[in-house]
């Protein structure tokens, strides 16, 4: 608590005040950073405390401004269970947003899709989600300051948040599926029986993240909005996979992904 307190301090002095929501930027989708504007940017180095970021395509900084009229934290990048962070680690700047008073959490990822009738491109509302990354953050002592020892997940994705999107994404006639987001460890991509597992389980798309930020954002009380991207056909479903193919489908549909996001942060 002593070190979330120093880092949110440290950001204060770096100009960041009042956050209406917390964006969680993956794999591909950080540019819809750029568009805040008044921004403040802070690269993960400057900042106390926190992890620093190592996968291709994510640039590992924060950006806080104005997005569709809102105060907006994001996470240009995001820390992986499978770069060697500690799962502590990778919900240290979620509980940060927390600590600065920020009650509301924008996750999203890009993920392969094991429902069979979502296609590459595909965006996805996460309605829950199922955790096989073999750990979870809130191991050890609890913040008491921040929540509970034993938080309730029957509601890790606000239904209000869930409710409010479908009807947007009608209006805008974007097509939106919605769906189970199981994460794994990763890094490497799921063998296809690991992808039947998953299917078994529930799951309607998987990935490598989401699972512990969404916990921790829980246990703090903040209310949660998840979109994943469909980038690829999950194992087995597909001929290959490869990262390459997850940046190109991002780059694909980056637009209509940052058009929603930003017509969300108007109306949630
Ligand atoms: N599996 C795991 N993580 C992913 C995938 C996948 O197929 N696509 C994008 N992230």
């Amino acid at each position: 608590m002593e070190k979330l307190l120093e880092t949110a301090g440290f950001l204060k002095e770096r100009g960041v005040e009042e956050i209406d929501f917390g964006l969680v930027l993956g794999s591909g989708l950080g540019e819809l950073a750029e568009e805040i504007e008044e921004a403040i940017i802070i690269p993960y180095q400057e900042i106390p405390h926190f992890p620093i970021a190592t996968v291709v395509g994510h640039t590992g900084q924060l950006i806080y401004g104005k997005l569709s009229g809102r105060s907006v934290l994001a996470m240009q990048g995001r820390f992986h269970y499978y770069e060697g962070y500690q799962m502590e680690r990778i919900v240290y700047p979620i509980r940060v947003m927390k600590v600065l008073g920020c009650h509301s959490l924008i996750v999203t990822n890009a993920a392969g899709g094991i429902n069979k009738d979502y296609q590459p491109g595909d965006l996805m509302l996460i309605t829950d989600q199922v955790n096989c990354m073999g750990s979870n953050p809130l191991i050890g002592i609890n913040i008491e300051e921040l929540g509970p020892r034993f938080p309730d997940m029957s509601q890790a994705y606000d239904m209000e948040y869930q409710q409010k999107m479908k009807e947007l994404a009608k209006k805008l006639g974007i097509p939106l599926k919605e769906g189970i987001y199981l994460a794994f460890s990763g890094p490497a991509y799921e063998t296809p029986a690991e992808i039947q597992m998953a299917r078994i389980l529930g799951a309607d798309a998987v990935g490598m993240s989401t699972v512990p930020e969404v916990i921790a954002a829980k246990h703090a009380g903040m209310k949660v909005l998840g979109i994943s991207c469909i980038t690829n056909l999950a194992a087995g479903l597909q001929q290959n996979l490869n990262h390459e193919e997850v940046v190109d489908t991002t780059q694909r549909v980056k637009t209509i992904f940052s058009h929603l996001i930003k017509k969300a942060l108007m109306i949630l």
